[in-house]
């Protein structure tokens, strides 16, 4: 419940600006009071008298306007919300964050307020993906503004990528999370995810990777602070943002990543979704190897620690312990296989045979495999993945006592 919480909702200029009407609504029917600023570039796309209707308030345009200041003067608008929530967020209304800039109501008010920022960024994927773009993202996610989305998908400029606005429903799980940390299912629970691909060094420019997106690991982050636990997500280098909510600790290589886990224990669940490198190489050049006349250089590798092996005989083993299978054939056989050898108590195993999409993709089809069964799920999104396994967490642990 959101009840009588107070969000303020600056709607920047985009085609995806009409979903933030539906994030009103949907804010509202959730017991929460919404008031909301239109950029000038906003109200080329949604009306003010629309967003005032789906508000039941008055919408806020002009930094300038003495009938706005006298009522709620700028600083005052940013303040008297429990969060600030941009969407759609553009490249500009995020370059202007990012630089302090403050030349109009809403970038005023983010710049003045003093209450927790989330942004939905929403352009086209070249934008997203521009180098000035990625800076500023960095920036806000250094400065503690949290995101959710974009989504990949196609967009209304005729291209295809990561750009479109989140559904409002995930905005709405991002709020829940920011506002109501602590309510749901796994409330008190800590749970430790893994997610994305490791980077193994060869030299200081060059190492050894695997196409994991981090797509899967990360929405199980969302899903299970979403649903009130305390989340230590431990992520390889990804190009995705940061679920909203949960503590983010970043590492490079299979080693960094063990350590990262240590680290974070006692956890009541861990949830191991990255693919980590097998082996890393023995001894990486301390300069880039150049190519000479002794030919092409061999490589010789050493093995990484099973991250999930060593968890799993750790006297701080998570209650549930949940390993991931990534397969390219008889999968559920191997899925098996794995559950017994790595001592984890449930196996999500997935076919990630070229032909099926999953490295990288939106979509998932698992096969979630216990000591005594095989469930077999249906091809979905990565979010609704997450969603059914963080339910079927909650499920097994309210099925036994807590310590
Ligand atoms: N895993 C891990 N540490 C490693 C390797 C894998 O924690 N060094 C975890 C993964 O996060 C995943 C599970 O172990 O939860 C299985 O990963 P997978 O790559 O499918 O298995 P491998 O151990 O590489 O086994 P194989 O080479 O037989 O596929």
């Amino acid at each position: 419940m959101l009840q009588d919480r107070r969000i303020l909702l600056i709607i920047g200029g985009g085609i995806a600006a009409y979903k933030a009407l539906e994030l009103a609504r949907l804010l509202r029917r959730r017991g929460a009071s919404v008031r909301a600023i239109l950029t000038k570039a906003g109200e080329q796309f949604v009306t003010p008298l629309a967003v005032a209707g789906l508000t039941g308030d008055k919408v806020y345009g002009d930094l300038f306007s003495l009938t706005d200041e006298a009522e709620m003067g700028h600083i005052q608008l940013s303040r008297a919300a429990d969060l600030v929530v941009v969407a759609p967020a553009t490249a500009d209304l995020i370059a202007k964050m990012a630089n302090g800039l403050a030349n109009d109501l809403a970038s005023t008010a983010l710049l003045a307020t003093d209450k927790r920022i989330l942004i939905a960024p929403a352009m086209n994927v070249r934008m997203w993906n521009h180098a000035a773009t990625r800076r500023n993202m960095a920036t806000l996610v250094g400065d503690g503004v949290a995101v959710v989305g974009p989504r990949e998908g196609s967009m209304a400029c005729g291209e295809w990528g990561p750009g479109r606005l989140a559904e409002p429903e995930d905005i709405l799980a991002a709020i829940d999370a920011l506002l109501e940390p602590g309510e749901g299912p796994l409330k008190g629970r800590h749970v430790l995810v893994t997610s994305g691909p490791t980077h193994e060094p060869i030299d200081p420019v060059r190492y050894i990777a695997n196409r994991s997106s981090g797509k899967q690991g990360h929405a199980i982050a969302r899903a299970a602070a979403a649903a009130g636990a305390r989340v230590t997500l431990v992520s390889g280098p990804v190009e995705i943002a940061d679920p909203a909510g949960v503590h983010v600790v970043r590492v490079q290589t299979a080693r960094e990543m063990m350590a990262a886990v240590e680290t974070a224990l006692p956890a009541d669940v861990g949830v191991f979704a990255a693919a980590v490198a097998d082996w890393r190489v023995d001894a990486p050049a301390g300069q880039k190897i150049k190519k000479g006349s002794g030919g092409a250089p061999a490589l010789l590798f050493a093995e990484n620690p099973d991250i999930l092996a060593s968890v799993a005989r750790s006297p701080l083993r998570p209650r549930l312990l949940v390993g991931f299978a990534a397969e390219t054939e008889n999968v559920v056989a191997h899925a098996q296989a794995k559950l017994q050898r790595k001592g984890c108590d449930w196996i999500v195993a997935n076919d990630v045979s070229p032909g099926s999409g999953v490295m990288g993709g939106d979509h998932n089809s698992v096969h979630l495999v216990t000591a005594n069964a095989v469930r077999d799920w249906q091809r979905m999104p990565k979010d609704e993945v997450a969603n059914a396994l963080v339910n079927e967490i909650a499920a097994a642990l309210s099925a036994e006592p807590r310590p």
